[in-house]
């Protein structure tokens, strides 16, 4: 043969078993140690190498790889003159906390980590080991995308990959990281998973780059602001974590396995740890906690700390829609989700990118057999044009499907506001929540008593003025009358819509044990091929 690669040593024959041995070696630590000036390169923007970023993920020694030895069979633009080992992924199996995972990183110190026929196949390898064995799959992506030396192969791999993470979706949890570029065709994979995490400053994601869009639209945009980290985080909420490192981003992903199952047959995660239900001083500080006033705001992370164990709340998208919280925490040891509105942000409103963000949360947690708290005060969706024209009615409805559709256990406690249609979608009764819990401050109503006396009065306010009454001083006696008959938890109560009406300081005992009693909860669903989510 008169090929060579780069990275593999020329072929002499080796004939004896030690010199086969050595060979392989020889070989084997080409494959490894890569390019210098490629790392050198790699060095210099702040990442690491695919090898180093899979060790830090794993246990220590965990990893054991497979296809180190696959090389592609271009032969267009000379690429038969560089076939490295490997082929610039590195894929395998190992532990993390003693649980198997299957990774799979790009090298992009090979080939700019571009996915080829032969590289790509590796990744369906791991991705349907993954999938027969049910464990985690996490992707390491750090890739110039499609190699642009192939024809068809590399597009083609790129979307049997996307139909294993279809395949996967909801069997095994699929988490992918972005530690690099990650464009085009490459950014599809990590949108199919469960959870994608970037680096601040070093990693990119886009379907198209600057030099595409400025001149196909005129647009000047720099990487950064196009698809960094920051913006997939906090602006489009592709990505559901800002690492400040590759460790810390390495460090997410090891946190976030450890609330979830193996796969959806298998039990959610849990450490025995009985909780001591005896009232605390932090159970009794939420009986403070509510301003007297309605539109003042508090932090409903104090509520949801309180009733978790403690520090182990990890939230999913901080920094996207904040005015809903998503994210994982332990009761008794036992992993669960959790969703609040929260106050202090746009008055804690549900609009599109929270309804989106909060029900793809309720899905990922319900296909993982994690049981879902939820924390109301919620003064109803956002209103506005910008809202309606941007489709509010459909995106919305994709949280009351979410919740209608989960038969994880589902517990619900609104503290304050539940008004209309918001009061429905945040896991009311009639979506289907097991437990029902408010507060004596929760205010169940079509809607706030602002709006409401102005709609239901508005004669009785038009004959004030007519007569040339005080109109303001009659709008607050009306707003009174109103906030006293229905702002309370009582209606709902009355009619079973709500199944307690507690103290706020006997929350965090009445969830642990609504959490127990609902230990074995199971419901049989009608067969059918799928729903049909409105997307
Ligand atoms: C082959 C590639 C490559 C690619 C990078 N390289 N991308 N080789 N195919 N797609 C190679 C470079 O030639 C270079 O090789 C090495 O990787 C490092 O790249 P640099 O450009 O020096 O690195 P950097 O300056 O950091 O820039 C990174 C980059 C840029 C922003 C990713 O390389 C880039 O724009 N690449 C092309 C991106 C792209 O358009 N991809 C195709 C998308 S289309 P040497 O030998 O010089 O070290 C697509 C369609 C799929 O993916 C659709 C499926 C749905």
């Amino acid at each position: 043969m008169s090929e060579s690669t780069a990275s593999s040593p020329a072929p002499s024959v080796p004939r004896t078993t030690a010199e086969r041995i050595a060979a392989f070696e020889a070989r084997r630590a080409a494959a490894h140690a890569g390019s210098e000036r490629s790392i050198e390169n790699q060095r210099k923007k702040g990442k690491q190498t695919a090898r180093e970023r899979i060790a830090q993920l794993l246990d220590e020694g965990s990893f054991q790889e497979v296809d180190e030895f696959v090389r592609h069979h271009n032969t267009h633009f000379g690429m038969q003159r560089n076939r490295p080992d490997g082929d610039g992924v590195v894929c395998g199996l190992g532990t993390v906390e003693g649980r198997t995972v299957a990774v799979f990183a790009h090298d992009f110190t090979v080939l700019g980590g571009s996915l080829a026929e032969a590289n790509g196949r590796k990744i369906v390898k791991v991705q349907k080991l993954a999938l027969k064995l049910g464990c985690p799959i996490i992707g390491i992506n750090d890739s110039g995308g499609a190699r642009i030396q192939e024809g068809v192969g590399s597009i083609a791999l790129f979307a049997e990959i996307f139909r294993l993470n279809v395949a996967s979706s909801g069997v095994i949890p699929q988490i992918s990281l972005i530690m690099g570029p990650s464009a085009g065709g490459a950014v599809y994979s990590p949108a199919l998973t469960d959870l994608t995490v970037m680096v601040d400053g070093t990693s990119h994601m886009y379907i198209t780059g600057p030099d595409v869009i400025r001149t196909v639209t005129g647009e000047n945009v720099g990487h950064e602001e196009l698809g960094g980290g920051r913006t997939n985080n906090a602006v489009s909420g592709n990505a559901h974590y800002l690492a400040s490192s590759e460790a810390d981003a390495l460090d997410y992903v090891r946190d976030v396995l450890s609330y979830l199952p193996q796969n959806s047959l298998d039990p959610v995660p849990a450490y025995e740890e009985p909780a001591d239900l005896e009232e605390s001083e932090a159970d009794r500080a939420l009986d403070g906690l509510v301003p007297d006033s309605p539109s003042q705001p508090y932090d409903i992370l104090d509520v949801v700390e309180t009733v978790l164990d403690e520090d182990t709340l990890l939230q999913v998208a901080e920094l996207f829609a904040p005015n809903v919280i998503t994210a994982f925490g332990r009761v008794e040891g036992r992993a669960v989700g959790i969703i609040a509105n929260q106050p202090m942000q746009l008055a804690g409103t549900l609009d599109i990118d929270a309804s989106e963000k909060a029900a793809r949360f309720v899905r990922l947690c319900d296909a993982f057999g994690l049981p879902i708290l939820t924390f109301v005060d919620v003064p109803g969706f956002l209103p506005g044009t910008d809202q309606e024209y941007s489709g509010i009615i459909r995106r919305g409805a994709k949280l009351i499907y979410a919740y209608g559709e989960a038969t994880v256990p589902l517990i619900t406690l609104i503290t304050r506001k539940a008004y209309g249609g918001a009061y429905c979608v945040m896991g009311s009764k009639q979506l289907g929540a097991d437990i029902n819990l408010a507060w004596p401050s929760a205010q169940i109503a079509v809607m706030g008593a602002q709006g409401a006396a102005n709609i239901v009065y508005r004669r009785d306010l038009k004959a004030v003025e007519e007569a040339g009454g005080d109109v303001e001083a009659r709008r607050a006696e009306l707003i009174q009358e109103y906030e006293d008959e229905l702002l309370n938890p009582y209606l709902a109560a009355e009619e079973g819509y709500i199944d307690a009406v507690i103290r706020p300081s006997e929350t965090r005992a009445r969830i642990i044990r609504s959490l127990r009693a609902l230990e074995n909860k199971h419901v049989d669903q009608p067969a059918r091929k799928h729903g049909n989510i409105p997307l």
